[in-house]
């Protein structure tokens, strides 16, 4: 069986650089052999998340549903967040928190996945500051962190127009950071 991995951007946005980390990154998963689909947070249209509004609607948002039913259906999760002040985005987290919310039928998804994390940032550290919330935050949920992770500076400089990384350095830890990921992974 292929090991099934979701790559989810902590920026939506148009120009980001951590969604061309993530393809990048998808690429190479997908070269050693996983099956690899990209969710994007800003489709889901998840609200800010609120106690409130979640007992009001008497139930998790289509978009809640949606994330949760795509993060079981897969082994492992490669996600990578821009650092907004030296933390990940909140983008990522209103997800995160969104999908830990029991419901019956649509138990929180986390437990017993294995995950990478990646950041890129125009900056100078790449937004690296970010990454040990996420790694302190999934492991919580029960997620398996990779040790190992990548945190691309100067991010805007660093694709050809093909969106691959021009540096063969950062190629080859971007080529780690994957393949720890899908040897972490057990598929039965
Ligand atoms: C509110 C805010 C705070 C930011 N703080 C940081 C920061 O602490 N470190 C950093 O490297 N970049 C910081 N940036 C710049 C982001 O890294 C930059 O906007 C980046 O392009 C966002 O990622 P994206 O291109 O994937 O959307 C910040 C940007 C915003 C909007």
């Amino acid at each position: 069986m292929k090991t099934k991995v979701l790559a989810i951007s902590g920026s939506s946005r148009k120009d980001s650089v951590n969604k061309r980390l993530l393809e990048a990154a998808t690429a190479i998963a997908r070269t050693q052999g996983a099956e690899v689909n990209i969710l994007d947070l800003r489709e889901l249209a998840l609200p800010l998340y609120d106690g409130d509004l979640e007992a009001a609607s008497g139930g998790l948002p289509e978009g809640c549903i949606r994330l949760k039913q795509a993060i079981r259906e897969h082994h492992a999760l490669l996600i990578a967040s821009p650092e907004y002040n030296g933390f990940f985005s909140p983008l990522l987290k209103n997800g995160i928190d969104w999908a830990t919310r029991p419901q019956e039928g649509f138990p929180s998804p986390f437990p017993g996945k294995v995950a990478a994390l990646l950041a890129a940032s125009p900056g100078a550290l790449g937004g690296i500051r970010g990454l040990p919330a996420v790694r302190i935050l999934l492991s919580g949920i029960g997620v398996l962190v990779t040790p190992g992770q990548m945190s691309l500076p100067l991010a805007q400089q660093c694709f050809d127009e093909k969106g691959a990384l021009i540096n063969g350095q950062q190629q080859k830890m971007l080529e780690g950071v994957v393949s720890e990921l899908l040897r972490t992974v057990r598929v039965d």
